[in-house]
């Protein structure tokens, strides 16, 4: 019967499933932009997480449409959809964004444009800077405590920019804010498995630094098997194929946008793994959180996630010589395109 059917998309990585007999669905999560390419999959993947008890679909359009369309979804999570001003699912005064996020565990942010062929993620800062800047100080007034997931590109850029919107406002705990490069780890765990003959689902790639170009750092040194099933030149354009992984789907999709299907489900592994350390789960998993690795004031490694967060910036071990190479070349980038948004957020 549909009510014992358990779809399980479980990989390594995310132990993630879609499960009507474990429960605790208590969480509340919402997704800012949840009308778009990825924020419709996505808010659909988390209308059957186990953990989420209600879901608000919020963007400034369609989501009426969205929330009244995932509410026929038999699962326990109560849906709404708000927009900015008039006009919400169900229908329940003019609330917007305020009742999208009061009472927040988690808010995911997929709000803003993506890029079209022959574009970098840093040509969306005019655009989406502002976008996030202000769903950012929304958040800080309404749900201050919660998990904010930023996906906005440039990621960067965007959380910085979030990091110090929720400064001023008093509210900022690095514990409570990541960028989601789960994409990149995503992408190196298919790539990997195809070059091993291995299920994918078995790897768990670390990726570490940002989240755009060169200053994605996939270590495949650390997998495995790799470095002996694996030469030089295969390593290399398995590195390139993960840095550059995106632009694959952005020319593919020739204008109409770029990842969205594979981001909403990376975007719910995520956020799945978040909500489960807060259930108590022992979680590690990579993000793009604040950091002293690195002289980069914001760098992606792994991190343990517990009850309120990010609990341990963790290391991401040795380097190879390869990858000390990538490292050099990409810490200057990425700290500029962190000061590019620390700089927006305070002009
Ligand atoms: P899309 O254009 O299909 O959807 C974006 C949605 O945001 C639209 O529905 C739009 O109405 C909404 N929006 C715009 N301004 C808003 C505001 N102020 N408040 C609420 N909603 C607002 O774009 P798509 O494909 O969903 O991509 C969204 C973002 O995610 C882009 O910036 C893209 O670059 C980024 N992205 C990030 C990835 C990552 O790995 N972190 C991977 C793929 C995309």
């Amino acid at each position: 019967s549909a009510s014992r059917a358990t779809v399980s998309i479980a990989t390594k990585m995310s132990k993630a499933s879609f499960s009507s007999t474990t429960a605790a669905a208590s969480k509340k999560v919402a997704v800012l932009g949840a009308a778009g390419g990825i924020g419709q999959p996505l808010s659909m993947l988390l209308k059957l997480s186990p953990h989420v008890g209600e879901l608000s679909c919020y963007d400034i359009v369609g989501t009426p449409g969205v929330a009244a369309d995932l509410s026929h979804i038999p699962t326990p999570a109560k849906i709404s959809g708000d927009l900015p001003a008039a006009g919400s699912w169900p229908p329940k005064g003019n609330d917007g964004i305020a009742r999208a996020l009061t009472g927040c565990d988690v808010v995911v942010i997929p709000a803003g444009v993506p890029r079209k062929p022959g574009m970098t993620r840093d040509d969306l800062f005019n655009t989406n800077a502002g976008i996030v800047k202000g769903l950012v100080e929304s958040c800080a007034e309404h749900c201050p405590g919660a998990i904010l997931a930023i996906i906005s590109n440039p990621v960067n850029s965007t959380v910085p920019i979030a990091a110090e919107v929720l400064k001023a406002r008093g509210v900022y705990d690095p514990k409570k804010l990541c960028g989601v490069t789960t994409l990149d780890v995503c992408r190196a765990n298919t790539f990997v498995g195809e070059a091993l003959g291995k299920d994918p689902r078995e790897v768990d790639v670390t990726v570490i630094g940002g989240h755009a170009g060169i200053t994605i750092l996939p270590l495949f040194s650390q997998v495995p098997g790799f470095m002996d099933a694996v030469d030089e030149k295969k390593m290399d354009a398995l590195t390139v194929r993960t840095q550059f992984g995106g632009d694959e789907v952005v020319k593919a999709k020739a204008g109409a946008g770029s990842a969205t299907l594979s981001m909403a489900y990376a975007g719910y592994v995520f956020t799945e793994n978040v909500l489960r350390a807060m259930d108590g789960e022992e979680i590690t998993q990579c993000a793009f959180v604040e950091s002293t690795l690195t002289d980069a004031p914001y760098f992606a490694s792994p991190c343990k996630f517990g009850p309120d967060g990010v609990t341990e910036v963790l290391g991401y071990g040795e380097l190879t010589a390869y990858e000390k190479g990538w490292f050099d070349k990409m810490l200057p980038d990425l700290k500029k395109q962190i000061q590019k948004g620390i700089d927006f957020a305070n002009n």
